[in-house]
């Protein structure tokens, strides 16, 4: 059956009714879907028929899967490769205050595991359980939001290095929009107090191409963002502040109102991600799966 994609957003994604992840897909169907993925970063897709199984089966078309190094407490108990997110427990979605508002799980703008040089390629999202309010996934796709730059500013940025800095406490993190937030008593401070191992810095180019698509991705993700490789600070807070400015308009971004059954598809090299949060307390279960990919993007320093 040919495959109907069709837009999702304007700037974002694509997404292809009538998808059946478990379905039989010849070789020329799977290869268009990897092409569709390369080509627009992110693929809604509705399954009422979806498994845990016919996700994994999916997401490992993509590529080997690997385990997030949070996955220890969040691992499935009969599936390895997959996470279960799930905004009650307090030890992986964490309750912080927006003006004065509990939110559990909720995250910043951030692209996966930028902080340690080799992110993963992909990740795959599945609802299982979803709360009627809250509780949406954000993205934004940085190659689109390169192709929006001034020439100006793409010339000013060629050739510039962007370090990202490991640091779970958001409090030190300067690029993240933290107008009215509070963290919460179990916040962690270091990465010890989420099982997590500590990172050195790592760079990577401003202007980084996908090493697949050949893509130009503005890497600017505000979650661990640091600092420009050899711009005086002053400079480097100029720049890194605009460009924030420009990845984050609200204009260019998608946030994904689940519904059971949804999944979500996208490319991590190319899109950066964020979690609007529930009340503290509210079942929210995601499945998801995370794809290798195996390219070191960046460098330590
Ligand atoms: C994730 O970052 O993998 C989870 C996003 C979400 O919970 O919406």
């Amino acid at each position: 059956m040919p495959l109907e994609p069709r837009p999702l957003h304007p700037h974002v994604g694509i997404e292809i009714p009538g998808f059946v992840l478990g379905a039989e897909h010849s070789d020329a169907e799977r290869a268009e879907l990897r092409a569709l993925w390369l080509e627009h970063g992110l693929v809604l897709i509705h399954d009422p028929e979806v498994t845990p199984e016919s996700q994994i089966a999916f997401s490992r078309e993509f590529g080997e899967l690997e385990a997030h190094p949070l996955g220890g407490t969040v691992r499935s108990r009969e599936h390895e490769e997959l996470l279960v997110l799930d905004n009650r427990d307090e030890t992986q979605a964490y309750v912080s205050y927006y003006d004065g508002r509990p939110l559990a799980g909720r995250l910043f703008w951030h692209s996966d595991l930028i902080y340690t040089g080799a992110p993963n390629q992909g990740a795959v999202l599945r609802a299982v359980e979803i709360p009627e309010e809250d509780g949406l996934t954000g993205f934004v796709d940085q190659a689109r939001a390169y192709d929006l730059l001034p020439e100006a500013t793409k010339q000013r940025i060629k050739g510039l290095e962007v370090v990202y800095r490991w640091d779970v406490d958001m409090s030190r993190n300067r690029y993240v929009d933290r107008a009215g937030y509070e963290p919460g008593p179990k916040a962690p401070k270091k990465a010890s107090d989420m099982n997590f191992p500590d990172f050195p810095d790592c760079a990577y180019p401003i202007v980084l191409v996908h090493p697949e698509s050949g893509r130009e991705i503005l890497n600017i993700s505000p979650m661990f963002l640091h600092h420009v490789v050899g711009l005086p600070d002053d400079e480097s807070d100029a720049l890194l502040r605009e460009l924030v400015e420009h990845v984050t308009q609200p204009e260019i971004a998608y946030y994904h109102r689940w519904k059971p059954d949804d999944v979500i598809l996208w490319d991590n090299w190319r899109m950066m991600h964020s979690a609007t949060g529930t009340a503290p307390g509210v079942k929210r279960i995601i499945h998801r799966t995370t794809i290798l990919g195996g390219a070191k993007l960046g460098r330590i320093v």
